[in-house]
């Protein structure tokens, strides 16, 4: 009897955990709580596993078929949960989904692109004109020593831009002021031929510095571009063919260029070249203070002195050199009357130049 009230009791249970388990399976809301449940309806104190240890009990004849019994609910409570899980697994991966979307056909934000500066590009239309000559670009430090700024180029002590009202010193702890901020980009010629043998065609744009004041004229750091030829045989013919060509490149076709003799102490002989006015084409105007003529740049050949310093032999090689205003050169193309509209980055004055 008591085994018969038993298995009526064990049915009774199993009935009652099978009626209830599919709305409590369904109400698990993830897969925390769904793990929680299942250890509640099947695990090792769940009334399922409860009534496999009574199995022993049974009746011997009677131990298989509630054994069968108890797997059959077991295993329907089992797939009940199964089921569940994978829903639960599916709705997670969804919502992840969701929560990861990018929209990718958002528009993105758009920063206003700017534009080089009028002076790069100056440098760098230069630099094309020569570079299709054959000749190289090279750049140097901007911190010099008096060696290179003045000494290697044939610059005698008491040259008056040696003094401090010209040229900025840095260096004053180490001997009597080594150190300067370059004062023109004609250093590099001592150092290019320092590191290279002849033949030498370069060019060096770069920046430069001189004790002026700041003004409509003057700026205490200004552009230059250096331009050095040294080979066998190069005269002045050469030098001023070169320097006609550049100027027919960057001022227009029938720019005519003359040489007047002027003074530096690492060319001789030395000149200012000038170009034609290209604005009134020689009859005189504003942009040519009227004389119908433009001056461009220092020039000449390179003094024996120099070639000397460097470890050429003055007497198998010559040379001319070169260096002109990058400011200049743009202001007196564009007609920017005051050179302090180069340097205020007035975004009005950048964009005519793009
Ligand atoms: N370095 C000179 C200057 O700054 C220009 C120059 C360069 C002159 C090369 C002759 C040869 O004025």
């Amino acid at each position: 009897m008591t085994n018969l009230t038993d298995s009526m009791d064990l049915e009774h249970t199993l009935e009652e955990l099978e009626r209830a388990a599919p709305a409590r399976v369904a109400g698990a809301v993830d897969l925390d709580s769904l793990s929680n449940l299942e250890a509640e309806l099947t695990g090792k104190r769940s009334p399922i596993a409860e009534a496999r240890r009574g199995i022993g009990k049974a009746d011997p004849e009677q131990r298989k078929v509630i054994g069968v019994r108890i797997k059959e609910a077991a295993d329907r409570i089992q797939a009940l949960v199964d089921g569940r899980r994978i829903e639960l697994e599916h709705a997670a991966e969804a919502q992840l989904l969701v929560d990861d979307h990018v929209d990718m056909t958002l528009d993105r934000y758009r920063l206003p692109s700017g534009s080089q500066h009028l002076l790069t590009t100056t440098m760098q239309e230069v630099s094309d004109i020569f570079l299709g000559l054959g000749y190289r670009i090279a750049d140097g430090p901007e911190i010099e020593t008096t060696w290179y700024n003045f000494d290697a180029l044939n610059t005698p002590p008491e040259h008056p831009s040696r003094s401090e009202s010209d040229t900025f010193y840095i260096d004053w702890a180490e001997g009597p002021n080594d150190v300067l901020l370059r004062a023109h980009t004609s250093p590099m010629q001592v150092r290019y031929m320092e590191s290279h043998e002849p033949p030498v065609y370069v060019v060096v744009p770069g920046r430069v510095f001189r004790s002026d004041t700041f003004d409509a004229t003057h700026s205490p750091v200004f552009h230059q571009i250096e331009g050095l030829a040294v080979d066998e045989n190069l005269s002045f013919t050469d030098l001023k063919g070169t320097l006609a060509h550049f100027a027919r490149e960057f001022f227009g076709p029938g720019r005519e260029v003359r040489l007047l003799p002027h003074f530096f102490p690492f060319t001789e002989p030395s000149a200012e070249m000038f170009v034609s006015c290209f604005a009134c084409d020689g009859s005189g105007c504003r942009v040519c203070s009227s004389t119908g003529w433009i001056e461009l740049m220092g020039c000449g050949m390179v003094d024996p002195n120099v070639l000397t310093a460097v470890g050429y032999d003055p007497d198998a090689v010559s040379g001319f050199a070169f260096g002109m205003g990058v400011e200049r050169l743009a202001q007196v193309r564009h007609g920017v009357t005051d050179i302090r509209h180069l340097y205020e980055n007035d975004v009005r004055t950048l964009r005519q130049f793009r």
